[in-house]
């Protein structure tokens, strides 16, 4: 079993289910609230620890109620949050999400704790790969992909500037297409492999501006798209490791991403190993 290093966000997420998201100024009515576990970090730790690896969190949560609603599902998923520091007097990151019954969303995050996951906060230690996002501070996504002596893997979503070492240290680098439109040539530094998603459309995964490798998800009823980037990251870093070729890994992250596709919520919707490979 490969071991995995998760460093981001906790959020809880509070999911309005709506006919049509809002244009800018619009208010729309009738919608069902829902309250998931989410963020980013979470549910990549979480969807890594289904699919089969030993995984461990590192990251914030605040002094309230919310924080334990949004470990729940870590906690009963077997995910080591000893790493897992409690911020006072600062509230847990909270993610405003509103699903289209397309199974789009707009999302919306108050990161409140997960700013506090500094340089000088983070505990890294030994495991065979280490995942990143951009929910947590750059500086500390920069530090630990320096240290860290195992396989990196940085999600970057957010899309935000981020310092050039993060791209020439990462063996793999993942995004989806808009992220990658704003990130543009300055992708072109990486070192390691890039791996470019387009919802239904499948992924590509490229190095040195080569693809090395295409796959398209199995056709599924698409319910709400929340977190299926996240399972995609999780996904492709758990096959890789494992030793997986390329054309095989791709497939088995966009499956992945499809499956989480299928329910409503971020953490309730990550598939387990069985689910995905039933799919292929
Ligand atoms: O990627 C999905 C996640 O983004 C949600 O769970 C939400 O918390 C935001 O962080």
């Amino acid at each position: 079993m490969s071991s995995i290093a998760v460093i981001g966000s906790v959020n809880l997420d509070l999911v309005a289910t709506v006919k049509k998201l809002p244009e800018a100024g619009e208010t729309v009515t009738d919608a069902e609230l829902n309250r998931f576990p989410g963020g980013k970090g979470a549910n990549q730790a979480l969807a890594a620890q289904r699919l089969g690896a030993d995984v461990h969190l590192i990251a914030c949560i605040g002094d309230d109620a919310s924080a334990d609603e949004a470990l729940v599902l870590l906690q009963e998923g077997g995910v080591d949050l000893s790493r897992v520091q409690r911020v006072p007097d600062m509230p847990t990151g909270t993610a405003l999400i509103a699903v289209a019954q397309s199974g789009e969303n707009h999302i919306v995050v108050a990161p409140g704790a997960n700013r506090s996951l500094t340089p000088d906060m983070l505990t890294l230690s030994d495991a065979d790969a280490l995942i990143c996002q951009l929910e947590v501070p750059v500086d500390t996504v920069a530090k630990a992909a320096q240290e860290f002596g195992g396989f990196v893997c940085v999600n970057l979503a957010p899309a935000m500037h981020i310092d050039v070492s993060i791209l020439q240290r990462a063996d793999l680098i993942i995004v989806n297409e808009v992220e990658s439109s704003w990130y543009g040539d300055s992708l072109s530094a990486a070192s390691g492999m890039i791996a470019t998603t387009f919802g239904a459309a499948g992924a590509e995964l490229s190095k040195n501006g080569e693809d090395i490798a295409r796959a398209k998800p199995p056709r599924i009823e698409t319910v709400d798209t929340t977190a299926a980037g996240d399972t995609f990251t999780a996904a492709l870093t758990v096959a890789l490791v494992e030793g997986q070729g390329y054309e095989e890994a791709l497939q088995f992250a966009c499956a992945a991403g499809a499956a989480a596709a299928t329910k409503l919520g971020a953490q309730p919707s990550l598939p387990t190993r069985d689910e995905v490979l039933a799919l292929l």
